[in-house]
């Protein structure tokens, strides 16, 4: 498949995606996040593919919603439109594990998409932030939100207030990414962790994806009562059966469902 805006490969058991539109520093205009949709959906049909990642480019993973597109946008159209809503949560509704590998901007829905991912790694050059008040908007794809489970309500009261960006340092000091990776080595050390996340059996990973979000949704007691059925339901798996004896018997264990 060809897209316009977007590059997507299969590396193994890896799906991946580089945001491609330089020219506006990977400005999300609505061709691109169709694009993105239709790979999102046929990666997740993918038996043979595990985790998917998402990228851009050196200078920006994205620069945010593209600005020209929605700028003379009516209130009656972005309302019955649902604009932002439609097609924009489907990297959240994923059900493999999706890494977000950020070099340069991530700035207004790049920062919300990347948040959206699972895990995010970013290189040394990733620069986070909410600018919208600067354009008299708001974060319209969860970036008052995710932002503010993720660094707290200080941080993003901060950050969305006065449209400051926060480097790659400040973003992991305070939990929004997961590791900061010296630029020339972002991609190698996306793909380790993709590959590693992969070598795992699938249904299991999608299991940990699925009671980690819980968290974000629950009370504590629910989610552990979430988690103690979903651990329960692993003992069906011939995947546990396996990995507990290869322990057990001191072998490397050989997944079925990998
Ligand atoms: N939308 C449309 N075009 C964009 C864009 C965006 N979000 N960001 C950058 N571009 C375009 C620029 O207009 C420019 O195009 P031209 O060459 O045709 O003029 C090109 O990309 C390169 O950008 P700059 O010349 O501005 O590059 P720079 O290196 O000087 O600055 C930048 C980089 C600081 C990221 C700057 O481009 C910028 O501030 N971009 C806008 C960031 C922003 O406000 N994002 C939030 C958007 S609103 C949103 O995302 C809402 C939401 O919650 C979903």
């Amino acid at each position: 498949m060809i897209y316009q805006n977007i590059n997507v490969e299969k590396r193994g058991k890896i799906g991946w995606i580089t945001l491609n539109r330089p020219k506006a520093l990977n400005a999300l205009c609505q061709a691109l996040i169709e694009d993105l949709n239709h790979a999102l959906n046929m990666l997740e049909d993918d038996v043979s593919i595990h985790v998917l990642v998402i990228t851009g480019s050196d200078k920006a993973f994205a620069a945010g919603a593209d600005i020209k597109e929605m700028k003379d946008r009516s209130y009656i159209d972005v309302y019955m439109t649902d604009f932002i809503t439609k097609g924009w949560q489907r990297i959240a509704q994923c059900r493999k594990p999706v890494i977000a590998a950020v070099a340069g901007y991530a700035l207004g829905g790049g920062c919300e998409i990347a948040m959206m991912c699972d895990i995010i790694l970013a290189a040394d050059t990733a620069k986070f932030g909410q600018p919208e008040i600067a354009l008299g908007t708001i974060p319209g794809s969860g970036g008052t939100q995710r932002l503010t489970r993720a660094v707290g309500k200080s941080k993003a009261m901060e950050l969305c207030l006065s449209g400051r960006s926060m480097d790659a340092v400040e973003a992991e000091k305070y939990g929004l990414v997961s590791r900061v990776i010296p630029a020339a080595d972002l991609l190698s050390e996306t793909m380790k962790l993709a590959e590693k996340i992969a070598s795992m059996p699938l249904p299991v990973a999608m299991m940990v994806k699925e009671s980690i979000n819980r968290s974000y949704e629950t009370t504590l007691s629910e989610g552990l009562l979430f988690e103690r059925r979903v651990f329960h339901a692993t003992f069906s798996l011939q995947d546990q059966k396996e990995g507990m004896s290869a322990f057990a018997e001191k072998r490397a264990p050989q997944f079925k469902q990998q």
